[in-house]
């Protein structure tokens, strides 16, 4: 199955990005192919200090790499490094009516955030229509709010084929399970707008601090607690293997310990899960060029079938003059 993955660099990255959708590509890897970029254009609707905006692009291939993203089973490029997209994508706004687009959810969302209504902003389900077309995406994993713009590409894919035969692999979404969705530190999903996260990279100092604001009610250390609703345990989860998490259930029910030595233990299986990462990362960050080159191999790969693609569409509209 060719598995297309698009990353917004969008700064640092916590446990529920962690488990609702980095851990999820990175498993796929083995039994599919596997492409993944990191969206500059995209981001380029919302960021708005450019003068980091490479290293922030750099910095997302380099946590990507660290987290397991296998460069000798995934094609994993930057995405304005393969110029076809663009070219894909002027050609998919002719079957792209402005209605579909005024219909974006996302769209919406972003103007009433208050970010300007450019041109940019409106069309960006049109460039990833693009990213997903051009590479043949049969799955895509997104989340929730990213459903509609799949959505939209299968439309625009459509219009698209019914008037020149199947070009266009029609693509499915592949959700996030919700029920993996990982808690912040108040309970609420954890976001990076909910200022809730506990991020991935966090040295042991960092990872006190967020975890010490973990909420929890007041029952008393002599007194037995509840597990299920309680935010510590619930973040814990997902680290945790069957066993752990009846020894941690086991605690809980004991009413000998409190929050404070559940919090303690949370520390130490954070900082211990991601520290062969942490590792990768150093070296990475002080191997930037060994970064660049895989990164340059995977623009390579990708323009390779971008390419081929592209030409086919060329031929078929009229952009051929041989
Ligand atoms: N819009 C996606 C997001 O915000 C990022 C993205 C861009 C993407 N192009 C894509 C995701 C193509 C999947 C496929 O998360």
């Amino acid at each position: 199955m060719i598995t297309l993955a698009g990353i917004q660099p969008s700064g640092r990255l916590h446990i529920g990005n962690y488990f609702g959708s980095i851990k999820k590509i990175i498993d796929m890897q083995d039994d599919n192919n596997v492409y993944a970029f990191i969206a500059n254009y995209h981001a380029m609707t919302t960021v708005s200090n450019h003068d980091t905006f490479s290293q922030l692009t750099l910095e997302c291939a380099i946590d990507f790499l660290s987290l397991g993203v296998d460069p000798t089973k995934t094609i994993f490029w930057i995405q304005s490094d393969v110029k076809e997209v663009l070219e894909l994508y002027w050609i998919l706004s002719n079957y792209t009516s402005i209605g579909l687009l005024q219909r974006a959810h996302s769209y919406k969302d972003k103007i009433a955030k208050g970010i300007p209504p450019n041109h940019s902003l409106f069309s960006y389900p049109v460039l990833m229509a693009s990213d997903i077309l051009l590479y043949d995406s049969e799955v895509v994993p997104v989340g929730k709010d990213q459903i509609q713009h799949i959505e939209m590409t299968r439309d625009i894919a459509t219009k698209f084929n019914n008037q020149f035969g199947d070009i266009f692999v029609m693509p499915n979404a592949k959700l996030d399970n919700q029920e993996e969705t990982i808690v912040g530190l108040d309970g609420q999903k954890m976001s990076k707008s909910h200022n809730n996260t506990i991020n991935i990279f966090s040295d042991k100092k960092e990872l006190e601090k967020s975890v010490k604001k973990i909420v929890t009610d007041s029952t008393p250390l002599e007194e037995p607690k509840e597990y299920e609703n309680c935010n510590v345990y619930n973040i814990a989860k997902p680290f945790l293997n069957n066993e752990q998490k009846n020894e941690l259930q086991e605690r809980y029910k004991s009413g000998t310990q409190g929050y404070g030595h559940f919090k303690k233990y949370l520390v130490e299986i954070i900082y211990d899960y991601y520290l062969p990462f942490r590792e990768k990362k150093e070296y990475y960050k002080s191997n930037i060029g060994e970064v660049k080159e895989i990164l340059n191999d995977g623009a390579l790969k990708a323009k390779a079938k971008a390419e081929s693609k592209m030409s086919l569409i060329r031929e078929k509209m009229g952009l051929k003059f041989d």
